[in-house]
């Protein structure tokens, strides 16, 4: 359930009519609703109750500050898998013991920087990696919480591009040869191996290949204790899909008692590392209508808002349902039309052979699901500035990111001392 309704015709963000907003801001805009956010994670904590389990929003979904700040109040922890996004964790104010760093391109100054912060733990994914910590720790004097991502090569039956459990995936070290891993780390000074970690890939859409996933890490931890191992904590990852309008995933509660289920009598901190199952349906992407054309075996809807602005249709083929802000302005029955951005490429479709009323120029158009993995993947590419976020809170609204103007989109680049001004 979102906070993006009807009142009188009218789509609203929470109390906010959208029109009032793409008045004063422009188009074209995300935006996020705080009672959402707020919502999708109580949901997701409330499937755990019972089990000892801790949350990390992934904030590569939205790692927008307020976003973050808005999670980190409702008790989020975060996952993060750069140097500049412990940064932004930093700034939104997340307590460095509630930060776990994934990622398989780790460089030591980000490493070092993350140690120096006091961050919870590192999850390794692979042996240079492991060696790289190791020196970092010593040279600190310092001993770092680690878990090891392990790759249990299942095919968690999503879009191939966000798919990471299978062996041919760069990330984690398969299972069982991980072992090995898991004994060098522990001869390995600087190290405390304390975790077992696993995410097989995003936008799950069954229970059962996370299960399949999790059986096998709950084997490894044992394993691991046999091996001698003082494995305490257990991270699941993220992954669980969202209803983009099309499919239905899993419910969160359905998530939780499979967990339960699977982890019963283990003994371990289950961590957590959703990302668009918090963020996605609490956020929005507004457009205008530039032109409606036809030609004759089609009509394309060309909007202000282009693959630059959300790139997962062309990226994944992903679908994003598309409504009007106000219902009833276009009238007539029902057409398949492509919705297209003013970027030049064919692939620059936001929704292809959409059955809908067509709109007019002018209309204003929502792009839903576009909270997660839209504003993060956004560019500037046609030398298109990035658009704003606007964060909603009952009536309340802020610009939470402002629009780049295109005096700052070319004061990035400089011109050579060879050439003349
Ligand atoms: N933990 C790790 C280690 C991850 O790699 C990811 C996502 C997550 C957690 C969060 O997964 P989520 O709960 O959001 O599914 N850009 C793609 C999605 C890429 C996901 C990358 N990793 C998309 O737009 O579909």
């Amino acid at each position: 359930m979102d906070h993006f309704t009807y009142k009188n015709g009218i789509l609203h963000a929470e109390d906010v009519p959208l029109p009032d907003l793409a008045e004063t801001i422009g188009t074209p805009f995300y935006c996020y609703s705080t009672a959402t956010l707020q919502r999708h994670y109580r949901v997701f904590a409330e499937a755990l109750t019972g089990l000892d389990a801790e949350i990390f929003y992934a904030i590569k979904a939205n790692d927008n500050l307020a976003v973050i700040r808005t999670l980190a109040e409702a008790g989020a922890g975060a996952d993060v898998v750069s140097g500049g996004e412990i940064r932004k964790v930093r700034a939104a104010g997340v307590a460095p013991d509630r930060i776990v760093f994934s990622g398989v391109g780790k460089t030591r100054e980000e490493m070092a920087y993350a140690l120096d912060a006091g961050i919870l733990q590192f999850n390794v994914e692979s042996e240079p990696e492991l060696d790289a910590l190791s020196d970092v720790a010593r040279a600190r004097d310092a001993t770092v919480d680690i878990a090891i991502r392990i790759n249990p090569d299942v095919d968690a039956g999503t879009h191939h591009k966000i798919s990471t459990g299978r062996k041919d995936n760069k990330f984690g070290i398969a299972w069982p040869e991980a072992r090995a891993v898991f004994a060098k780390a522990a001869e390995l000074p600087g190290l405390a191996v304390r975790g077992v970690a696993i995410h097989i890939g995003s936008q799950l859409t069954q229970l059962a290949p996370f299960e399949q996933a999790f059986k096998i890490a709950v084997d490894a931890v044992r394993q691991l204790r046999s091996d001698g191992h003082a494995i305490d904590r257990l991270d699941l990852g993220g992954g669980l899909g969202v209803p983009y309008g099309i499919a239905d995933p899993p419910s969160p509660a359905d998530y939780g008692a499979m967990v339960k289920r699977v982890t019963a009598g283990l003994g371990c901190k289950l961590m957590f590392e959703p990302g668009r199952l918090i963020v996605a349906n609490a956020g929005i992407l507004v457009t205008r209508v530039i032109y409606v054309k036809r030609s004759a075996h089609k009509v394309f809807v060309i909007t202000d808002a282009a693959m630059n602005d959300l790139i997962r249709p062309t990226l994944y083929g992903a679908h994003h349902a598309v409504v009007p802000v106000l219902q009833g302005r276009a009238e007539g029955t029902p057409e398949p039309v492509d919705i297209v951005g003013p970027v030049c490429e064919s692939g620059d479709i936001l929704a292809e052979n959409r059955e809908m009323v067509v709109p007019l120029a002018d209309d204003l158009l929502v792009l839903r699901s576009a909270g997660a993995y839209a504003a993060v993947m956004a560019s500037t590419y046609n030398a298109r500035p990035l658009v704003p976020e606007v964060m909603v809170r009952g009536a309340a609204h802020a610009v939470v990111r402002k629009r780049q103007t295109y005096d700052e989109l070319l004061a990035t680049n400089a011109l050579p001392d060879w050439m003349s001004p």
